[in-house]
């Protein structure tokens, strides 16, 4: 009976609380929840002509920062409104992976525009590391961006210093592999250059294979030639294809199929679909999706603690 009384108190409060906020006109309401959820249920995605289901996207999707299905809300339904949050996200750390997964709709919004202003506002190691994100997004948009920024400010990318040369030797990889590097300092690296792609353990996001057992499966001189030489042999169903819409869209990312619709899963995580009938051509990559020259950011010493991380990654 206490009990009773005291979750019916809860409850209350608790609506008090949603119906001050729905006066407000911020708070979500559990309407809006609903109508979000029927609208997912009944995909309908596109709400520009209806105000009502608008505001109630754009209130719920308010509410669910922070949360996991977040971006794919975001994504889903285009919400524009969360596009100042989208880009705090990436100011705020853009190592992150929130980040990735946030400079990959600001493209998928078509608002790169502001990527660029905050790249040319931004430190020059924190722009480095958006020009990295906007790197993986692998589309004639990106590609424009980055030229842009290029002619605009002399060398963008600087090269670390010690940097190993260009490792094109055999006998380059076998004296790296030889070398004994620092796990620690190896996992401060990964979250640095391979988070936005690979999973290790609790660290990173979904995308390319996992390496939470890459130390079994790969000896040391090989996962050096994966990371130097990542076209060299591409992981089969990880092979990267463009799709153009009939709408004029461009994807570019993983590709999935069912009977009438792909998914294509792009760096960061977030997945869209295309139906096939709205596709105008779809062409797979000859390159992996994964960047060439990573190595060349890093320091030699760094490449060394980097493999020690992934070769120490084994199966229990
Ligand atoms: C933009 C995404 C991306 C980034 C960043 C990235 N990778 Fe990859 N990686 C992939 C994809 C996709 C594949 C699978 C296709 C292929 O084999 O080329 C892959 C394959 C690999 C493989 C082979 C896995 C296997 O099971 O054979 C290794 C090892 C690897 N990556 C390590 C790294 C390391 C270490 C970094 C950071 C320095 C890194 N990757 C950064 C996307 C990425």
């Amino acid at each position: 009976m206490q009990s009773f009384f005291k979750t019916n108190w809860i409850h209350s409060l608790w609506l008090i609380l949603l119906f001050a906020g729905s006066l407000v006109g911020e708070t979500v309401t559990p309407k809006d929840r609903l109508i979000v959820e029927t609208l997912i249920r009944l995909n309908r995605f596109d709400v520009s002509g209806n105000e009502k289901w608008k505001g109630a996207v754009q209130r719920y999707a308010r509410s669910q920062r922070g949360e996991e299905g977040y971006f794919e809300l975001v994504e889903q339904f285009s919400v524009e409104a969360e596009l100042p949050e989208l880009l705090r996200l990436v100011e705020e750390d853009p190592t992150s992976a929130l980040s990735a997964k946030s400079v990959q709709l600001i493209f998928r919004l078509g608002e790169q525009k502001k990527l660029s202003r905050l790249l040319s506002g931004s430190p020059k190691k924190k722009a480095n590391a958006i020009i990295t994100l906007i790197g993986f997004v692998k589309t004639p948009e990106a590609q424009k961006l980055l030229d842009e920024h290029k002619a605009l400010s002399a060398p963008a990318t600087s090269v670390a210093k010690g940097a190993p040369a260009l490792i094109s030797t055999a006998d380059d990889i076998k004296a790296l592999a030889a070398r004994t590097g620092n796990v620690k300092q190896g996992k401060v690296v990964f979250q640095k250059f391979c988070f936005a792609c690979h999973k290790a353990g609790d660290l990173g996001l979904d995308f390319g294979p996992g390496l939470s057992e890459i130390g079994s499966k790969l000896p040391k001189s090989e996962l050096l030639l994966a990371i130097v030489k990542p076209n060299a042999g591409i992981s089969f169903d990880y092979e990267g294809w463009t799709v153009e819409t009939k709408q004029g869209s461009f994807l570019a990312g993983i590709v999935s199929e069912s009977d009438e619709e792909l998914t294509v899963r792009m760096v960061g995580g977030v997945s869209q679909k295309v139906k096939k009938a709205d596709i105008a051509k779809r062409t797979k990559m000859k390159a992996s999706l994964m960047p060439e020259g990573l190595h060349l950011a890093m320091s030699e010493m760094e490449l060394v603690d980097l493999v020690e991380f992934l070769s120490s990654l084994r199966t229990r």
